[in-house]
């Protein structure tokens, strides 16, 4: 599918944040220990707490649900868990789980402080949910036996287990499941130095060469995202081949970051392209989220999913009760003159929305149903 600038959807956009199949590698990349897992210290610390006290207890860790953006290392933080437990990991995904007897299957399936891995647990349908209830809080299952008026039910008990559930979208997660985790943990963004950190690894461990230029150079432009700066890592070692260099350095990552048409605040073709068409069509906006889509050409989803998370973080573009406005900082970056409709718009305008990493669950649960109630131009 070709999007509204008639580029390559996000499945194959280098700074996409979801997997794309030229990720493969990452599963062999993926740090199995704490130490190997760099940033996210808040979280770690936390976690090593309470997997050391299970673990002098001899008891299953309690219930985990990790949330934030794809590629952040939601998945590779849901093995060290389990490696860190010594215990092993069974994984699935929400919409993988139809009906109320397979996730049976899969619980009465574990042993004694295991790990169970559920992948977009926001998915899972309500009858399967409704199962996982007393399995999460009592370690049981209520099965329904027979049909009809001879139908009873019966009680099996579970081996204490560890639910380590994962999610993109935690305001899409209901109410009684989410009460019924022992910890929940929001992943940032990465800062620069600490996807640094993760690119030296990754470099040694696929024989890549690169110099501190040019790990600064990809990290400060892999939107906060490890996953997106190892793509980038590996589309570098590739100039550097074109330009017959045997190091990244900063010659080679300069080049290609431009070749893939990436500025230097990590913005991509289309999120500029994005940014002017607010900035002509709408005069800066305010513009509903429907409106934006049908004038682009684009899915509603897609934009808020895909496009606009970025540039809301880094202060582009904000939401306000009538829609999408861009910042001063848009126009500058663009290099436009903000049109003078918006500037007086904006000084009725003065409340900046919180930073999308900067918020609360129930803040983000909250921002998710106002845009899913849908704004219209
Ligand atoms: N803190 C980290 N330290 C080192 N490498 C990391 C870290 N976080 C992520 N990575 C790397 O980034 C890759 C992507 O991470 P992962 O698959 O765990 O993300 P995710 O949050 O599960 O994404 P999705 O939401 O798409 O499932 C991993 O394979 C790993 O190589
Ligand atoms: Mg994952």
């Amino acid at each position: 599918m070709m999007n509204f600038n008639g580029q390559e959807n996000d499945e194959e956009r280098v700074l996409g944040r979801l997997r794309q199949p030229g990720d493969a590698e990452e599963k062999a990349l993926r740090p199995v220990t704490f130490e190997e897992y760099s940033g996210q210290t808040k979280v770690k610390t936390n976690l090593k707490i309470f997997i050391d006290a299970a673990k002098k207890r001899g008891e299953a860790l309690d219930h985990v649900l990790l949330y934030g953006p794809p590629g952040l290392g939601k998945t590779t933080l849901a093995g060290i868990i389990a490696s860190e437990m010594g215990v092993a990991m069974h994984i699935t995904t929400g919409p993988s789980i139809e009906k109320a007897g397979d996730l049976a299957a899969l619980l009465t399936n574990l042993n004694e402080n295991e790990v169970l891995f559920i992948d977009e647990i926001h998915r899972l349908n309500k009858s399967v949910e409704e199962v996982l209830y007393p399995a999460m809080e009592d370690y049981c299952l209520d099965l329904m036996i027979g049909k009809g008026p001879a139908a009873r039910s019966v009680r099996l008990d579970l081996p204490h287990f560890t639910l380590v559930g994962a999610t993109t979208r935690a305001g899409m997660l209901s109410a009684p499941l989410r009460d019924r985790f022992g910890m929940i943990h929001r992943l940032e963004l990465y800062e620069t130095e600490d996807l640094m950190d993760i690119l030296k690894r990754d470099a040694a461990l696929l024989g890549i060469a690169i110099n501190e230029e040019g790990l600064r150079n990809i990290a400060s432009r892999s939107r906060g995202t490890p996953r997106i700066a190892i793509r980038l890592l590996k589309r570098m070692r590739d100039f550097a081949s074109y330009l017959e260099k045997d190091t990244i350095d900063k010659e080679v990552s300069d080049f290609g970051l431009k070749a893939l048409d990436i500025d230097e605040l990590g913005l991509d073709n289309i999120d500029r392209r994005l940014l002017v068409s607010i900035a002509d069509i709408f005069k800066g906006g305010p513009v509903g989220l429907e409106t934006l889509a049908a004038c682009t050409g684009e899915d509603p989803v897609t934009i808020e999913d895909v496009y606009e998370p970025f540039l809301l973080q880094n202060g582009f573009l904000h939401k306000t009760p009538r829609g999408r406005m861009l910042t001063l900082r848009a126009f500058e970056h663009l290099g436009m003159n903000p049109p003078p409709s918006f500037v007086a718009g904006m000084k009725n305008n003065e409340t900046v929305p919180p930073r999308y990493e900067n918020i609360s669950i129930e803040d983000w649960q909250n921002s998710n149903q106002d845009s899913e109630d849908g704004e219209n131009g």
